[in-house]
């Protein structure tokens, strides 16, 4: 039996429909919503690319099953940019050289935001642990790092 799932998806209250029961969330963003922003690599809650927020929680959007989603709150790494505009998370990863395949950096982006929201000032050790569910397997994980001290000062609120 197949359902009708209703979210507010990056402030905009969204429908899909004939919903099948196994279906993730991450399917419903990326196939029945048009949002193939978060990737999916491993499908299995391992690599962090499908990274997402439900209710302000990150989450593995490949974990989630879409009916779970159901009249929840959820911003995926489109939902961080403000229209044409990046948000410095995702404009410090392209300017540290951070993005080379690109498949992690979705996820990645939204961890770094949550880390950020909760820790503008994080020590490395710190970043490392916030971002130790996002897997990468071309940059080495430095210009990552280097990503988000850049994107910790950008918007560091001047004192
Ligand atoms: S695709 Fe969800 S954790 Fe890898
Ligand atoms: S840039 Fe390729 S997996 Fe991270």
């Amino acid at each position: 039996m197949t359902m009708r799932i209703t979210t507010i998806v990056n402030g905009e209250t969204r429908q899909a429909d004939n919903v099948w029961p196994g279906e993730s969330l991450l399917y419903v963003l990326r196939e029945r919503m048009g949002l193939p922003g978060s990737k999916n690599a491993c499908e299995q809650g391992e690599c962090g690319s499908c990274t997402v927020y439900l209710d302000g929680v990150l989450v593995c959007a490949c974990l989630v099953a879409a009916g779970q989603a159901e009249g929840r709150d959820v911003v995926t790494v489109e939902g961080l940019a403000s229209g044409e505009a990046l948000h410095p998370v995702q404009e410090c990863l392209i300017a540290a050289g951070a993005v080379q395949c690109g498949f992690c950096t979705p996820g990645l982006a939204v961890a770094a935001h949550d880390l950020l929201a909760h820790s503008p000032r994080p020590s490395d050790p710190e970043i490392r642990e916030a971002l130790a569910g996002n897997l990468c397997r071309c940059t080495g994980y430095e210009k990552i790092l280097e990503a988000v001290r850049l994107a910790a000062d950008r918007m560091a609120v001047p004192q």
